[in-house]
This record gives C-alpha cells, sequence and structure tokens, in this order.
C-alpha cells in the first residue's frame, strides 16, 4: 500500500486529511500550464476548475523582498521584460527577478514559453504574488467547498542567499501572516525543494510545521539521494520526495528497480511524487500516469494538464473498484 502524504503520525505534524484522501494527488504543474502560461492567477484558477489537489507555485523573490511565482531566476522567457526593460541586463545579458521592485514586476505580462502552447500575448497576464495566490486559492475553496492546496517550491535559496535575501525565512512568515501553519488551514501546504540545506534549516532552524519534501533530479550530482542511505538522511528532516520521472522509467531502468526505489521510500515514510507528466509530449499520456500509479506505487504525479492527469487517475480508480 502506497504511503500517503498526509497524515503524518510520525511527526505529529500536519494530521488535516485530505480531500481526497489516500488517492494518487494531481499536482498541477505551474498552474494548469498545459494550457494558459505558467504561474498566472488564470492558470492557477483553471486547475482549481480542473479538480488538482495543490497547484504548484515556484517562488522567488523581488529586490524588496516579495516573492513572486517565475520558473526561472530571470524573466527574459516567460515575461515581457526585454520588451519592458530592455537595459536591464546582467553581464551575461539576461534580466533578474531580484533586480526589480514587486511594483517593477507588476508591470510584467507573462508569456507562455513552450512553443505550441498558449499563444496569445493577452494584457491581462501579469505575474503574481505569493500573497496573491494564497487569496485566489483561499477564495475558490470558499467558493466551491473544496480544499485545494498549495506546494511552493523555494527556488535556488543560495543564489537569494547570495543576494542578501532570505527566502526561506520570507515564504515562511507569509504563510504564517496568512494563516497557513496550521493544521485545520483552509489551505493545506507542503513545501518544496532542491536544495537540502535549505529543507533542513526550514524544519531544524526556522522549525516549519509544514511537510517538506526533498526535490531529487536525475543527474550524477543526486544520485546518492535515492540510496538506502540518501534516503535515510531525506527522511531525518522531509516527509516526501519528489522525483524526476526519469529515474522511475530511465533507459535501462527495469520496472523492479523502480518498484524498489518507491517501496524504500515509503519504508521510510517518505511519500513520493513524480515530475512532469505532460499530455502533450507523451504518446499515451492517461497510460503513462496509471502505470505510475499502478505499477510503481506514487503517491502524487505533477501535470501541466491536471484535468486529464484526474480522468486517468479516476479511470484507473474505476478498473480497481469495478466502478
Ligand atoms: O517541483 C517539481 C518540478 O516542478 C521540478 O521541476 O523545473 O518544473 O520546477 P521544475
Ligand atoms: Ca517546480
Amino acid at each position: 500500500m502506497a504511503a500517503t502524504i498526509l497524515p503524518f503520525p510520525r511527526r505529529n505534524r500536519m494530521t488535516a486529511s485530505l480531500p481526497t484522501g489516500h488517492e494518487t494527488l494531481v499536482i498541477a504543474h505551474r498552474g494548469a500550464s498545459g494550457y494558459l502560461p505558467e504561474h498566472t492567477l488564470a492558470g492557477y484558477a483553471m486547475a482549481h476548475a480542473q479538480e488538482a489537489d495543490f497547484l504548484e507555485p515556484d517562488l522567488v523573490l523581488s529586490r524588496d523582498g516579495v516573492p513572486v511565482a517565475r520558473h526561472d531566476l530571470t524573466l527574459d522567457e516567460t515575461t515581457d521584460a526585454r520588451r519592458r526593460f530592455p537595459l536591464r541586463t546582467r553581464r551575461d545579458g539576461k534580466r533578474y527577478a531580484i533586480d526589480f521592485s514587486h511594483a517593477e514586476l507588476r508591470q510584467l505580462r507573462a508569456r507562455a514559453p513552450q512553443p505550441g502552447r498558449f499563444g496569445l500575448d493577452l494584457d491581462g497576464l501579469s505575474v503574481p504574488s505569493f500573497k496573491e495566490i494564497i487569496g485566489l486559492t483561499r477564495e475558490l475553496n470558499r467558493l466551491t467547498g473544496r480544499r485545494v492546496g498549495l506546494y511552493p517550491e523555494l527556488k535556488a535559496p543560495a543564489f537569494h542567499a547570495a543576494q542578501g535575501q532570505d527566502l526561506e525565512r520570507i515564504v515562511l512568515a507569509r504563510l504564517a501572516a496568512e494563516g497557513l501553519l496550521t493544521a485545520d488551514a483552509d489551505v493545506p501546504v507542503m513545501l518544496q525543494c532542491f536544495d537540502p540545506a535549505a529543507l533542513r534549516r526550514l524544519r531544524l532552524d526556522l522549525g516549519c510545521p509544514l511537510p517538506l519534501v526533498q526535490l531529487i533530479d536525475d543527474s550524477p550530482a543526486m544520485a546518492h539521494m535515492v540510496s538506502p542511505s540518501g534516503l535515510d538522511r531525506i527522511a531525518a528532516y522531509a516527509d516526501a520526495i519528489g522525483i524526476c520521472r526519469h529515474l522511475l522509467e530511465g533507459p535501462g531502468r527495469r520496472a523492479r528497480e523502480a518498484h524498489k526505489l518507491v517501496a524504500e521510500a515509503h519504508a521510510r515514510h517518505l511519500a513520493v511524487h513524480v515530475w512532469t507528466f505532460r499530455a502533450d509530449q507523451d504518446t499515451d499520456p492517461a497510460g503513462t500516469i496509471q502505470r505510475f500509479a499502478a505499477l510503481h506505487g506514487v503517491d502524487g504525479v505533477f501535470s501541466d494538464h491536471p484535468d486529464l492527469a484526474k480522468q486517468a487517475l479516476r479511470a484507473l480508480q474505476g478498473l480497481r473498484t469495478g466502478a
């Protein structure tokens, strides 16, 4: 039986149950980013309407310390910053969010970076602050009676520290100000990060009570994390691993090995969430998600197409129950 992300009796952390119970979670990757430009309020709202369980904002800071949703530290690929701020580049020719005040970031218009996706340049698609995203989710939960969560990723804490900004502390303070550090919060929150030092700091120094997710990609530098001893270390500060799907399906990877990795994580009470499922880049999108859920027993999937992920998982549930 797959481990579940909540509740966490092991540390008596977040005891609130999720509306989906023990089903595989659908995490809207950068919002419904297969349909609308990533990290926009419109994209998050669409994901909420598509019944995602969690919405994923990637967070970076403005110069004045406001967390905003952007995947990249730079603005060039996902906004019209080149046009609005032609001279505000660093030596590498790029415009960094942290060099702009929040008021300046508010002037930008978001764009979809992937070719073939949303092709209009709309004035209404701004770069949202974390506060705005919380407000939107909270209000949509109130209106729909659902309890959709937020699953923010802290992007590059070490880069922010080198720029004199404390990303972990600032995000935690925003969550505290919004009343989201309690088990009965109207918007459940899990925090994810690639940087183990930042997660340890959140847990051990800053006393973060929320579920923490160690992200792991398929680079050689992170391979040690999926070894038994690596998982032991992660289990000391985190509650889940969020892994690149190639770690379960990469070249030469046998189903048995993938199953073993998930089982070893579960044995340490670490839930397993996998990224990223994109219906426009998979030959069999529904079948792929069903395979990860049924064969490997993963606990959550990040998808650019939350509606299709949800459909695939519901169909799988129907097969299991004969409904
Ligand atoms: O956070 C999980 C996954 O989103 C990590 O990849 O690059 O899309 O943030 P990225
Ligand atoms: Ca992310």
